[in-house]
């Protein structure tokens, strides 16, 4: 029954060129095939200007999608009449530039917006705000009517969140979540996430030109280079082939990095690691305890 359900997203031969038929068309996706499962939690990664955003914004609607290259619950999301207010209330995106998605001045106003644009009651909105902030650290009582642009660049990347959050969407996209936090912050957000896709049974899209916080987070990784899906697997398979990843301008987390330093004296030495503690075991077990 699960296994025939449709591919909660898909991506069948996708292909974007911006300003298309223009002399400054450019290429930015090449047919992109990928499916993503209900439940799951997914890394698109890939050195920067390599296409992840091309792809958010293509589950968002904004780019003139061509029929038949972007399906959601099995559905062509180009198809004349489809229904984007639904994809809207079902595809929550935090886009990477948090700015962009900020339209009230105020916090409260702003985390409001979306439960109130899709028709909730006053009471409803309130809880949601409420509870939304209170999750990423920006208790309610606190910050609901503080100023947006008085804020701090890591909370009102909070408060973009807060806002997509609020919307209670089955599936959450976050481009880039991690850029400007601090290592607090980063651990914060990445606890956020891990609670969220357990309570809700969340499917969570990562973009991301690291793999230090998406390895620890993901399940799978969808890697793209030049606009192309070059590698897509479980998290361990693809950290396991650490010298192609090393080419492509991603940043490798710190365990890999060291495995891979270590793999000039133990060429056999494993790269799949994804905490120092898997590290220090390995190298435990080739040159025993300190
Ligand atoms: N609005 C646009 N107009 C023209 N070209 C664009 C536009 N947005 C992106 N591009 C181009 O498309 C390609 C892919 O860009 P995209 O933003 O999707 O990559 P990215 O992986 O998200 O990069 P980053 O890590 O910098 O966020 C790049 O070559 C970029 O210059
Ligand atoms: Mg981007």
């Amino acid at each position: 029954m699960e296994d025939s359900a449709p591919p909660i997203l898909e991506l069948r031969h996708f292909g974007y060129t911006y300003l298309e038929g223009t002399p400054r068309a450019s290429e930015a996706i090449r047919d992109a095939s990928f499916e993503i499962r209900r439940g799951e939690r997914v890394g698109i990664v890939g050195a920067t200007q390599s296409g992840k955003s091309t792809i958010v914004d293509s589950f968002a609607h904004l780019l003139r999608v061509k029929p038949g290259q972007v399906f959601y619950e099995g559905r062509d999301i180009a198809e004349p009449g489809y229904d984007r207010a639904r994809l809207r209330r079902e595809v929550g995106i935090v886009f990477q530039r948090p700015d962009s998605q900020i339209i009230e001045d105020v916090v409260g106003a702003d985390v409001a917006f979306g439960p109130t644009a899709a028709g909730l009651s006053a009471a409803e909105t309130r809880e949601r705000v409420e509870e939304s902030l209170n999750t990423l650290g920006l208790p309610y009582p606190e910050y609901r009517l503080r100023y947006v642009h008085a804020l701090s660049g890591g909370q009102r990347r909070r408060v973009a969140i807060a806002g997509v959050l609020a919307m209670r969407t089955p599936v959450l996209v976050l481009d880039e979540p991690m850029a400007g936090l601090d290592p607090r912050g980063r651990r914060e957000l990445l606890e956020l996430l891990f609670r969220l896709q357990d309570e809700r049974d969340l499917t969570l899209i990562v973009c991301s030109a690291s793999l230090t916080d998406a390895s620890l987070l993901c399940d799978r990784f969808v890697v793209l280079d030049g606009g192309t899906v070059v590698m897509d697997g479980p998290v361990r398979e693809v950290l396991r082939e650490v010298d192609r990843l090393a080419k492509l301008d991603i940043t490798l987390p710190e365990p890999v990095i060291g495995a891979r330093e270590l793999r000039k004296l133990f060429p056999d030495f494993p790269t799949d690691l994804l905490t120092e503690d898997e590290l220090e075991a390995e190298i435990v077990k080739r040159i025993g305890a300190a």
